[in-house]
């Protein structure tokens, strides 16, 4: 086994201190290391989308990054998206609304790089939605609802009903 590096991080808001092998994949990390499998794995190489998570507020695929990257920065998992007390984030509450997922597996990674885009760009138009979603791949091929669902959203910020 190689040396293990200590890393300080948060995840979800809540200070993680853990020691990981250099080549410990952030992916691998928040799964196995802090059961936090909502962060699904598919392709293992950047392509699908699933592990999608966001890091310092910047959606990123945990499945290319090694979980020392990570050391010092702020985490957000798919299960950090709802409140401490179970409510869900607008994003969350219009993917129910707009049945905007079928089997879910890459909800997580879609709900986070839609979440990404919603902090940056609160009322995002349906091209750049539309170029996000473009990066994850769901076999169920229901984009449609997700964009509807991305879209309510910014409707519900550019009427001061978020
Ligand atoms: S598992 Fe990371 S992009 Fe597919
Ligand atoms: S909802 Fe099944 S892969 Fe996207």
């Amino acid at each position: 086994m190689s040396e293990l590096h200590a890393i300080a991080l948060a995840v979800n808001g809540r200070k993680v201190d853990a020691k990981v092998e250099p080549r410990r994949l952030l992916a691998d990390f928040l799964r196995r290391d802090l059961d936090l499998t909502g962060t699904h794995i598919g392709c293992e190489h950047g392509v699908c989308g699933a592990c999608t998570i966001l890091v310092d507020g910047v959606p990123v695929r945990s499945c290319l990054m090694f979980a020392v990257q990570a050391d010092g920065c702020e985490v957000v998992t798919i299960e950090g998206l709802a409140g401490e007390d179970g409510r869900l984030s607008p994003l969350q509450q219009e993917f129910r609304e707009h049945h905007a997922l079928q089997c879910g597996f890459c909800t997580p990674g879609v709900l986070i790089s839609l979440t990404g885009l919603l902090d940056a760009s609160p009322d995002p138009d349906e091209a750049t939605i539309r170029d996000v979603v473009s990066g994850h791949i769901c076999r169920c091929t229901g984009y449609q609802a997700m964009i509807a669902a991305a879209r309510a959203v910014g409707g519900r910020v550019a009427s001061g009903r978020s």
